[in-house]
């Protein structure tokens, strides 16, 4: 087993695919994960996995890996069990988790802006543009900006983490490009095209930072860092402008009616 624990999770599930069922009832999402370089006994920890159910996991893994220890029966009780995944955040990181949950609002709504597109390119110009300002300038410029120049720089160890991070964020820039330029050249299906890729990319990343990235991020904190990232949240924030999130949160309220 101590062998497998100092093996890259990836290459752990290649070999025992019981293995990524495992971590998928227990909502880690390695199998589908970009990087795959963390070993698995650093899964625990990345994953902030409670004590608890660590045991519990941990004895099924090794069970999976040693073959045939477990049942079908097992193996099936496995994947009808939800685990309850209520994270508590700091203050300064509950910000950012706030504002992912605006971004997500306004990613929801992606779709049905999508439809209005394909029926009407000419009469939703001035929703896609806004819509645009809306990804430039809180998504990327307040909230990614908030992540890439201050928390990133609390991230021990694991960099392959934040390059992961900070490549949706590259990405999500293209997409945003490819929308204006859609926008441009007065064709719906590119524009369609860039802003469900940018949905899907968002809502993916999202969830990668709220229940894995941020909670690693916090654990390797000292409580005077979290105090020091409130203070530098706080600059970033008063330099915005003290009503930029509720002007912001007003924009997808009144898209959202
Ligand atoms: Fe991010
Ligand atoms: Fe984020």
């Amino acid at each position: 087993m101590d062998r497998y624990l100092n093996m890259a999770i990836k290459s752990v599930i290649t070999e025992f695919p019981k293995v990524g069922t495992i971590l998928k009832d227990y909502e880690i999402g390695c199998v589908t994960c970009g990087v795959g370089t963390c070993l698995l006994k650093d899964i625990i920890e990345i994953h902030n996995v409670p004590k608890p159910v660590e045991a519990e996991m941990m004895n099924k893994i090794e069970a999976a890996i040693k073959g045939g220890d477990t049942s079908k029966e097992e193996m099936q009780e496995i994947i009808g069990m939800p685990v309850p995944k209520v994270i508590a955040y700091s203050e300064p990181i509950q910000r950012l988790v706030d504002e992912h949950a605006l971004i997500k609002r306004y990613l929801s709504l992606i779709p049905d802006l999508c439809d209005r597109i394909n029926m009407d390119l000419e009469g939703n110009r001035e929703l896609i543009q806004q819509g645009v300002v809306f990804i430039k300038q809180f998504a990327d410029k307040f909230h990614h900006a908030k992540e890439e120049d201050i928390l990133f720089e609390y991230a021990k160890g694991n960099t392959d983490i934040i390059n992961v991070m900070l490549e949706d964020h590259k990405k999500g820039r293209c997409y945003v490009k490819s929308i204006l330029l859609g926008v441009e050249t007065g064709d719906a299906a590119f524009i369609t095209y860039s802003l469900e890729n940018y949905r899907e990319l968002l809502t993916e990343h999202i969830k990668k930072e709220d229940e894995i990235l941020y909670p690693w991020i916090e654990k390797g904190m000292s409580l005077n860092q979290i105090d020091e990232l409130k203070g530098r949240f706080d600059i970033v924030d008063f330099e915005f402008g003290s009503d930029f999130y509720e002007r912001w949160k007003c924009f997808v309220d009144s898209l959202d009616k």
